[in-house]
């Protein structure tokens, strides 16, 4: 298969139908390089595409830069509290004005010192007084849709994007004791450059059929066989979500089985004997546990490759426990488990799908989560091929 076949799309229907009818995704959907170019226009230039949390952006000034599928993107809280997000290249020679993160007033490219406002306006440009008919208000840094949820700050390089909060009502609810807004983040580690193609990070991440299969013992807990897809699909949906059962209450993600940090206190019985685990493509995956929650940024560097930036929420209360450095690190060495497991089986997972015996194979009803994920994508190559709204 390739995408210059015609009849591509319609070979990736057999992904889309009832689980136990379908097939996984053709292999090249992972591999090509035609599909991850396509894939930047279908998906990352019009979906809503998480940057991180709100509270890296806790006063004005505050600024950092993420780089989306080869977009360098500059978030801010402006002087008037709002949050502000831009393309981070400038639009004299598409230097990329700043990198990193920071606090400042204004932002300077370092090449020829052109200075934006920290809502892109262009404010100065030296030695451009000769320059016939330029104008500075019409070389502003492209401004980009934001929009907060949960705490997390998301973009859209499509200005005109509709909101994105109601394409996430079907998992809210799940959320609501967690007040997420409230919840902490001590920092985040970024891993850089693994091997794998994005698709291959947010199918692992919602997998529930490996859960104590690949992560025997140190998932025994928490079993595949007690995965759940509470909510039926809906297209309008930008959320793909399960629940994980617990075989008691308060269960961790760590060698004690058993939550170390202080459970969020408005969570239910319910909520304390389960995870869940969500998918909002392109680029945000994120889970709960009743102690934390967990989010991966993925963020594709090319057709096989990617960062992923890895935080953790926390109910505020957690940081006054004098012993919260020494319970961050037992949890996260919990977690580390997990994820060698995981990176050991995703980097073997890409190499097969080069493979010239990759499969078109068949799921497990504890795969559901897939063909979720295949319906959210398959719907958005069609849209971005039948030249829907923000077609290329
Ligand atoms: S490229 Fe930024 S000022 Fe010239
Ligand atoms: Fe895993």
């Amino acid at each position: 298969m390739t995408i210059a076949d015609p009849t591509w799309l319609d070979q990736l229907d057999a992904s889309t139908v009832d689980v136990a009818e379908a097939m996984t995704l053709p292999a090249e959907l992972y591999t090509s390089e035609d599909v991850h170019r396509f894939e930047g226009d279908a998906l990352f230039a019009r979906e809503w595409l998480c940057v991180g949390r709100a509270e890296r952006l806790a006063a004005p000034g505050d600024w950092f830069t993420v780089v989306l599928h080869d977009e360098p993107i500059v978030v801010a809280r402006d002087k008037a509290g709002e949050i502000r997000a831009m393309s981070a290249v400038c639009q004299h020679r598409a230097m990329q004005v700043c990198d990193g993160a920071g606090n400042d007033t204004t932002f300077k490219c370092p090449y020829h010192h052109w200075t934006y406002a920290l809502d892109g306006r262009l404010l100065g440009a030296p030695a451009m007084e000769r320059t016939v008919g330029f104008d500075k208000g019409e070389y502003g840094l492209p401004r980009l849709a934001v929009e907060e949820w949960q705490g997390f700050v998301f973009v859209n390089l499509d200005p005109d994007a509709p909101p994105l909060a109601p394409t996430l009502s079907r998992y809210a609810p799940y959320l609501e004791h967690y007040d997420l807004a409230d919840a902490v983040c001590p920092g985040t580690f970024t891993l850089a450059d693994l091997p794998w193609n994005w698709k291959v990070m947010f199918e692992n991440f919602n997998d529930g059929y490996h859960a104590n299969r690949l992560h025997q013992y140190v998932q025994d807990f928490c079993p595949s066989s007690m995965s759940d897809f509470p909510v039926p699909w809906s297209d309008d949906s930008n959320v793909i979500f399960r629940t994980a059962g617990y075989t008691h209450v308060d269960g961790g993600f760590n060698a004690t089985h058993h939550a170390i940090m202080p459970v969020f206190p408005r969570l239910t019985e319910e909520e304390r004997t389960r995870s869940t685990f969500a998918l909002i493509p392109p680029t945000l995956c994120f889970g709960t546990a009743p102690d934390q929650c967990f989010f991966f940024l993925v963020r594709p560097t090319g057709p096989q490759s990617i960062d992923v930036e890895i935080g953790y929420l926390f109910h505020p209360s957690a940081l006054d426990d004098p012993l919260f450095e020494h319970k961050l690190k037992l949890s996260d060495v919990g977690v580390q488990v997990f994820v060698e497991q995981d990176q050991d089986a995703t980097t073997k997972v890409q190499r097969g799908l080069r493979s010239r015996f990759a499969p078109r194979g068949r799921y497990s009803w504890q795969e559901e989560s897939h063909i979720q994920f295949n319906r959210w994508l398959v719907q958005r190559y069609r849209r971005a091929l039948a030249g829907g709204p923000g077609a290329p």
